[in-house]
C-alpha cells in the first residue's frame, strides 16, 4: 500500500534495510510527512503492531507529526477504510488489523521505560534528550526513524551517524515537489540574510548556529492567574508571511507571553473575527506594525483599540534591549513563538562577523512582542539578577536553553 503523493523521501524511508533511518534536513523538505506516510503504510501491512511517534511535547507534535498525520489520514480514503478509530484526545489511530499508531511525549527517561513497540519515530529529535531516546530505542523491535533540522550537532551526530545499520538521509526543500514556489523562494532567500542559517535550513547541513539573541526565555505551562495584561502585539502578514498575534502579561517583574494567531491568508476582517472567536475583548490595547497604517485603521473601524508601534532608527535594537531585561515565560502551547525564539539570531556577514541587526526572518511573533516592548515597557525597571539565572533542574528546559531545539 503506497500513497499516491509520495516524494523521494518516502521511498528512501520505506525501502530501507537499516534499523535506524536518520532524516536530517532543511526546513520543509518533507521529512515528517514522508515518515508519517511510511508509518501509516507499515500499520496497514501487519497485524497487532505498536508504532510510536514521539515529540518534545504535545504542542510540538500537534504542529509537526500529528498535523501531517491528520492531513494524510483525511486526504486518503483507502487509508480511512483500514482505520477502525482515531481517538483525538489520546492521539491514537487504531487499525482494523489490531495495529496502533500513537503520538506521545515523555517527561523523562523513567517515563520512557513504559511500553514496547515495533516502530519508533522521533520527530524533531534535537528536542528529545538522549536518555529518553535510549530508553525508547531499547524497547523498539523493528525500525527507528528520526528527523530534525541540524542547527547544531547533538546525540545523533555523537552516537548514531556512521554506525552499522544506520542510514543517513540529508534532504532539503528541493526534494519536496509539493511545496509552493513562494515557500521555496522564501527558504532560499535566507542566503541574503545569513549564510549559516541558509546552510542549515535551506541545505540541511549540520550547523553551529551562534549569536542567538534571546537566551532569557523559558517554557511555562500557562499564564499565571494573577498576571496583568500589558498589551497584545500584532504583525500583519498575508501570502508569504504569517500574521502573528501575541498577548503579553507581567507578573512579579517577569513577562508571560502567549501566542494566539500564526496564519497566512488572513484579511483584516478575518483577523478581527479570529480574535473575537478566541474570546479576546475589544477593550485591550493592541500594538501593531506601524508600517501598515491602513490595516491599523481598518481594525480600529472594526472596534479594536489599536495603535502603531513607535518608530525610530534604533527601534529594533531598542526593543531587543528592553526584552532582554526580563525573564520571558512563553506558554508551552506557543510552538511557533518558541520556534522563532530558538532561531532568532544576529546576522553575520560573509566572513562570519556578527552584525548589529537580527536576521529578518521567522519573526512574525517576535516582532509583535517587540512592538509591545517599544510602546509599553520602555520605562520598565531592571529585574534583579540571579533570581532566574540559576541553573534549572528541568532537563528539557535546560536542553532547550542550549539552543538545541527547533
Ligand atoms: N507527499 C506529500 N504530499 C502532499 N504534501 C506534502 C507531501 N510531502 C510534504 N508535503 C507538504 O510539504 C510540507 C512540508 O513538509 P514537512 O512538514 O514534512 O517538512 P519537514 O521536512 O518535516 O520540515 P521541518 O524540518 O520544517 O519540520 C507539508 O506540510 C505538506 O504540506
Ligand atoms: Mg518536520
Amino acid at each position: 500500500m503506497i500513497p499516491q503523493k509520495a516524494s523521494v523521501l518516502f521511498r528512501q524511508n520505506y525501502y530501507t534495510d537499516n534499523h535506524i533511518v536518520i532524516n536530517q534536513g532543511g526546513t520543509s523538505s518533507g521529512k515528517t510527512f514522508a515518515i508519517t506516510q511510511v508509518l501509516f503504510c507499515l500499520a496497514c501491512e501487519a497485524e497487532k503492531l505498536v508504532i510510536t511517534v514521539v515529540g518534545q511535547d504535545i504542542p510540538n507534535l500537534k504542529a509537526g507529526a500529528l498535523r501531517d498525520a491528520q492531513s494524510i489520514y483525511y486526504g486518503w480514503a483507502g487509508l480511512q477504510n483500514l482505520v477502525k478509530s482515531y481517538n483525538k484526545t489520546d492521539r491514537i489511530f487504531e487499525f482494523h488489523n489490531g495495529t496502533i499508531l500513537e503520538f506521545k511525549s515523555y517527561d523523562n527517561a523513567q517515563d520512557a521505560k513504559s511500553g514496547k513497540r515495533d516502530f519508533l519515530f522521533v520527530n524533531e529529535a534535537n528536542g528529545i534528550s538522549y536518555d529518553v531516546y535510549t530508553e525508547l530505542a531499547l524497547r523498539t523491535k523493528q525500525k527507528i526513524f528520526i528527523d530534525y533540522n541540524p542547527n547544531s550537532a547533538f546525540w545523533v551526530h555523537d552516537y548514531l551517524i556512521g554506525k552499522p545499520n544506520v542510514q543517513l538521509i540529508i534532504s532539503d526543500h528541493r526534494h519536496n515537489p509539493f511545496l509552493s514556489a513562494q515557500t521555496k523562494e522564501k527558504i532560499e532567500a535566507l542566503k541574503d540574510q545569513d549564510l549559516e542559517q541558509w546552510r542549515v535550513y535551506a541545505r540541511g547541513l549540520t550547523g553551529k548556529i551562534t549569536g542567538l539573541i534571546f537566551n532569557n526565555w523559558f517554557i511555562c505551562e500557562e499564564i499565571p492567574a494573577g498576571a496583568k495584561l500589558v498589551a497584545a502585539g500584532l504583525d500583519f502578514g498575508f501570502t508569504n508571511d504569517e500574521t502573528g498575534f501575541v498577548m503579553v502579561y507581567k507578573q512579579n517583574g517577569e513577562l508571560w507571553v502567549d501566542e494566539k494567531l500564526y496564519n497566512t491568508g488572513l484579511t483584516n476582517t478575518d483577523i478581527s473575527a479570529r480574535l473575537i472567536d478566541l474570546g479576546i475583548g475589544q477593550h485591550i490595547d493592541i500594538i501593531a506594525d506601524s508600517a501598515e497604517p491602513k490595516s491599523i485603521e481598518e481594525l480600529r473601524r472594526l472596534g479594536w483599540k489599536i495603535a502603531g508601534a513607535k518608530k525610530g532608527a534604533d527601534s529594533v535594537n531598542n526593543s531587543i534591549d528592553i526584552l532582554k531585561r526580563y525573564k520571558i515565560n512563553v506558554t508551552r502551547q506557543s510552538v511557533n513563538l518558541r520556534n522563532e525564539l530558538g532561531r532568532y539570531k544576529w546576522r553575520t556577514d560573509r566572513t562570519g562577523r556578527t552584525l548589529n541587526e537580527p536576521v529578518d526572518s521567522w519573526n512574525h511573533l517576535i516582532d509583535p512582542l517587540r512592538y509591545v516592548a517599544l510602546n509599553k515597557l520602555r520605562s520598565a525597571g531592571r529585574i534583579k539578577r540571579n533570581s532566574w539565572l540559576a541553573p534549572r533542574p528541568d532537563k528539557h528546559v535546560a536542553f532547550r536553553e542550549m539552543g538545541m531545539l527547533l
